[in-house]
């Protein structure tokens, strides 16, 4: 398999200094950004909007992969694209016409992603494969950092692995991501790995050997 991305979710970064956090992250070798944005109404918690994506985009080159947890999602695509977003993904359960989500998502030049909860069948994005470029497993039910991996989610990953087969998709993951989770979800056939609270812990100087910890661990 090809090379692990590893990105790291900011949710777990100290947001009184998050533009030298993201600036931390991204020297220490992170491949992309991870922005959780979460509107507590799909999610029981609220984080941050399109204004916050824009004030830190100059910060950093790297690949802004933004989890939309909103509840219409389609409304406010536009405004993430322009904030400055590389690709946006909407869950599968937060919008009642993902075929439509995934088309502006395209529309708007960004790579378009499809996250699904737990409790989600992959299933549910046979027949828009054709418009993703990237399927996000959630390995915990989202909304919070810090929650343990879910280890039914590994059957998910290598359904999602099979039904994509040769097409040029990334499977992401996100949640309980760390050095015990790692290898099992690569070899499951996962290629993104996101994670916060393993790589946002000590201090900054430590950012890059945790992210090279992660690295590792995922190459079992
Ligand atoms: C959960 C978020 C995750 C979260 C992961 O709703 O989507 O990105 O920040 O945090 P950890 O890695 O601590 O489980
Ligand atoms: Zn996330």
């Amino acid at each position: 398999s090809g090379s692990v991305i590893i990105a790291p979710s900011i949710l777990a970064s100290d947001f009184s200094r998050l533009g030298e956090e993201v600036a931390a992250i991204d020297r220490a070798g992170a491949d992309w950004v991870h922005l959780d944005v979460m509107d507590g109404h799909f999610v029981p918690n609220i984080t941050f909007g399109p204004a916050v994506v824009k004030a830190i985009r100059p910060v950093s080159e790297k690949f802004f992969d933004c989890h939309l947890m909103i509840e219409p999602c389609d409304p406010f695509l536009e405004a993430f694209a322009e904030a400055g977003c590389d690709g946006l993904t909407v869950h599968a359960e937060a919008t009642r016409h993902l075929d439509r989500s995934l088309r502006t998502i395209k529309a708007l030049g960004k790579r378009a992603g499809v996250a699904l909860n737990p409790a989600t069948s992959e299933e549910t994005i046979r027949y828009v494969l054709d418009k993703v470029d990237l399927v996000l497993v959630m390995t915990v039910n989202p909304g919070f950092g810090g929650q343990a991996f879910l280890p039914a989610t590994l059957d998910k990953i290598r359904a999602v692995k099979a039904m994509i087969g040769d097409r040029p998709i990334d499977i992401e993951v996100d949640g309980g991501i760390a050095v015990e989770t790692a290898a099992s979800v690569v070899e499951a056939g996962a290629n993104v790995l996101v994670a916060g609270s393993a790589l946002f812990r000590g201090t900054a100087a430590g950012y890059g050997r945790n992210i090279e910890t992660l690295r590792d661990a995922a190459y079992g």
